[in-house]
């Protein structure tokens, strides 16, 4: 089954909203250029509504990089689903920086990703093994724990995203060869197809994350096996993000 590539700019903690609009404005023509791909930014949270303003009526999506799993209330600084919700199609659950930086477990995940879905917003859940289960061997059998810790009951996945992020690959300019990728993705979607069922396994993409650059981008989306990527401080450059969405419309449908 073909699936369309995804390319998600996770901008994380960076950009005024003037940097943000200048940011878009900058690369809005080129980004919808490409049509076999699929685009979606997750700027920082206040930016999102005058980012809406400027892509609303382009092929252009956004995402937010986090949000609460409550609906409303007594939650200090949070952000809930459905205030996103006019604004964002994704939002990114379980980045490995929410994990270990803010205390996030998978059973927090596993509320966010309940919540995301009953609300109607597309989650991109995140995945990642730590250089030390990198080293001694066990990277796959972590992903795949993380991976069922994570979906726990839910029952349903079909608007699902996952992104494979190795930890030790994200910031670091160090990214994880393809075939390595493919395993973990094929092992992933080996997963999926044993908990739901090979249609919600074919159907489901899967985005590699961690130093993705315009140089390396070809590289993963031409595997075959990876469905588009997750691009941290490459999404910050619009020469070097227009170049990723290009090389991923060359191989989409
Ligand atoms: P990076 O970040 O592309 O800067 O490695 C990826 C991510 O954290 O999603």
């Amino acid at each position: 089954m073909k699936r369309k590539p995804l390319i998600a700019g996770n901008w994380k903690m960076n950009t005024s909203t003037d940097e943000a609009v200048s940011l878009v404005k900058e690369m809005l023509a080129e980004l919808e250029k490409s049509t076999n791909v699929e685009v979606t930014l997750c700027p920082p949270f206040i930016s999102l509504i005058p980012l809406y303003d400027l892509v609303s009526l382009s092929s252009i999506s956004l995402g937010a990089q986090n949000m609460h799993y409550e609906e409303k209330g007594a939650f200090t600084g949070e952000i809930s689903a459905l205030m996103l919700k006019p604004f964002c199609k994704y939002v990114i659950i379980g980045h490995s920086e929410r994990r270990q930086l803010f205390g996030e477990t998978n059973e927090i995940i596993n509320k966010k990703l309940q919540k995301a879905l009953e609300v109607g917003i597309t989650p991109i859940l995140c995945l990642g093994e730590t250089l030390e289960h990198r080293n001694s061997g066990c990277a796959e059998k972590m992903i795949i724990n993380q991976l069922r810790a994570s979906l726990g009951n839910i029952r349903d996945i079909s608007s699902m995203v996952i992104a494979y992020e190795p930890i030790w690959a994200i910031g670091t300019g160090i990214n994880a060869g393809v075939n390595e990728v493919s395993l973990i993705m094929d092992a992933i979607r080996r997963a999926i197809s044993d908990f739901y069922g090979q249609p919600s396994a074919e159907r489901l993409r899967l985005l590699y994350g961690g130093s993705v650059n315009s140089h390396n981008a070809i590289d993963y989306l031409s595997s075959g096996t990876i469905d588009g990527a997750l691009v941290g401080g490459a999404s910050l450059k619009a020469q070097q993000f227009t170049g990723i969405v290009k090389q991923a419309s060359q191989v989409g449908c």
